[in-house]
């Protein structure tokens, strides 16, 4: 899209108010939660009218909000796209109706670069390979050793929902940096799996793990932390302790990670910093006025061992 041709009657200028039609995937876990309640009050705190829908965790209810919004005519319209695929129609419809978009959170496929302005959000290839790093780190420092006295470190891979960008790249860049690493005969993948980011779907998915592997699995990869906290109610069900049986890295930053980090069950989170609100808005005003910008911008975010939690906790905001 040309930005310098959308919108109409200078929003944002006067007493005209710009208006953002946001589609949100739904209230899929403590990072969802915190990634809606920075974007409604970023929006108020920026003086922009928006127009929220959740879609429940479908993409047929993304699709739809997306038509309404342009209905609607909206000034802009920002959303996080559950799935990678499958957008093209609609980001035609809005780009007819010379409706700027600006993509949040996670990335969508698509062969034509004219369907939207911008993507902000968070490196989820990054995520996946600090969360490797990290872990390759503490197993050396800490010299331990396979459970079942083999060669080998068994690894666990809790996924989230299969088709979405971050899922995907979580997983290549924590394979990516397994390979590169000179330890990479020390460990392998056991056993990995798609749940749900919900800390049900992680406890469900570990139990099941643990019927096959509970004498093997050195290691957890939880691709977030709701479903890490479901994973360790799984592994103490199991009479394991998590954290030191089972060493565990998850993706988020929660303060509920923090906790359990705080009380021995759980090792590392690598954030993704779910406060993309400001941003979104001082980009939307950005590209309604015009100007310039990034073809993706990434939000600020850190990795967290649990040497650091007791004095991270304080500083926790979800
Ligand atoms: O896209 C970011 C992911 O989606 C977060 O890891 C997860 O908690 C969320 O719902």
């Amino acid at each position: 899209q040309d930005a310098s041709k959308v919108g109409s009657a200078e929003p944002g200028s006067g007493n005209r108010k710009i208006t953002m039609g946001y589609s949100q995937i739904g209230a899929q876990s403590t990072w969802r939660a915190a990634h809606t309640a920075s974007i409604k009050q970023a929006a108020e705190d920026a003086g922009i009218e928006l127009q929220f829908s959740n879609a429940e965790l479908k993409q047929e209810n993304q699709i739809r909000a997306i038509r309404s919004f342009i209905a609607q005519k909206v000034d802009i319209i920002a959303f996080s796209p559950i799935v990678a695929t499958g957008w093209d129609e609609v980001l035609k419809e809005a780009k007819a109706a010379k409706i700027p978009v600006i993509i949040v959170d996670r990335d969508l496929q698509t062969n034509d670069d004219s369907l939207y302005i911008m993507r902000i959000g968070t490196d989820s290839v990054r995520e996946g390979r600090e969360a490797f790093r990290w872990l390759d780190g503490y197993m050396q420092e800490k010299g331990k050793k396979p459970r079942d006295g083999g060669a080998k470190f068994n690894i666990a891979e809790i996924k989230g929902p299969a088709g979405s960008s971050v899922v995907e790249r979580r997983d290549t860049g924590f394979r990516d940096a397994m390979t590169a690493s000179p330890n990479k005969d020390a460990y392998e993948i056991l056993v990995a799996q798609n749940s749900t980011f919900q800390k049900d779907g992680g406890k469900q998915v570990m139990t099941e793990m643990l019927k096959n592997y509970k004498d093997k699995i050195d290691i957890l990869f939880a691709q977030n932390d709701d479903m890490a906290l479901g994973a360790i109610e799984a592994i103490e069900a199991a009479g394991l302790k998590p954290g030191q049986d089972i060493v565990i890295v998850s993706c988020d930053g929660t303060r509920a990670i923090f906790q359990a980090m705080i009380d021995g069950k759980s090792n590392c989170t690598v954030e993704g910093n779910p406060l993309q609100g400001p941003l979104l808005m001082e980009m939307a005003k950005k590209v309604l006025a015009g100007e310039k910008v990034e073809r993706t911008v990434f939000v600020k975010d850190s990795v967290y061992p649990a040497e650091i939690a007791p004095m991270a906790i304080q500083e926790r905001k979800y």
